[in-house]
């Protein structure tokens, strides 16, 4: 079976995520929203779709990407994920950045921690993340033992 694993990134951390599933998984193909057009999900068995959070949301790519393919993801075997660093809003984020239908059909869902990278932000960017979270430096969070849950969860 063909798993699309389609995401958004800003900072190139999603991404980063999405290489990482996609070397555990047979027969999978990387689709990053920023650079295709509408997708033919006709070939998959299953996706798994990812973004990042930005004070409190995903990206608009991954929202729309939902809500125009909701009765082919209805018919998949469907995996999601978010990258975010606040891990108090973990759920919170998570149960906002997909709409119910999709959080109830899926087969996995998880938080795999983040990164912030100043060398990628922006000015404002990167004075807000210090103000807010105290952080001056590039730090990564990233949890690979959620990464390996979803892909357990993905491939039984
Ligand atoms: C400007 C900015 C705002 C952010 N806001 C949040 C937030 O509200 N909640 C959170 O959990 N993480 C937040 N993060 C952390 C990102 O989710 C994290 O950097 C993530 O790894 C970005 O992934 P990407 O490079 O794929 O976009 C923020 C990061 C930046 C740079």
């Amino acid at each position: 079976m063909k798993t699309a694993i389609i995401y958004a990134t800003s900072h190139g951390t999603t991404e980063k995520v999405c290489k990482t599933i996609a070397a555990k998984i047979d027969q999978s193909d990387l689709i990053d929203l920023k650079k295709t057009g509408p997708i033919d999900l006709s070939s998959y068995g299953q996706a798994i779709i990812g973004g990042s959070i930005h004070a409190g949301r995903i990206q608009k790519r991954v929202q729309s990407f939902c809500q125009n393919n909701r009765d082919r993801m209805l018919q998949m075997r469907i995996g999601l994920f978010i990258c975010a660093m606040n891990e108090a809003e973990f759920e919170k984020e998570l149960n906002l950045a997909f709409p119910e239908w999709i959080r109830n059909h899926a087969i996995s869902k998880k938080v795999t921690g983040g990164e912030f990278l100043f060398e990628k932000m922006n000015f404002i960017e990167r004075f807000l993340i210090k103000k807010i979270s105290g952080i001056s430096q590039s730090v990564s969070n990233i949890d690979y033992s959620k990464i390996d849950e979803l892909v357990a969860e993905m491939s039984q």
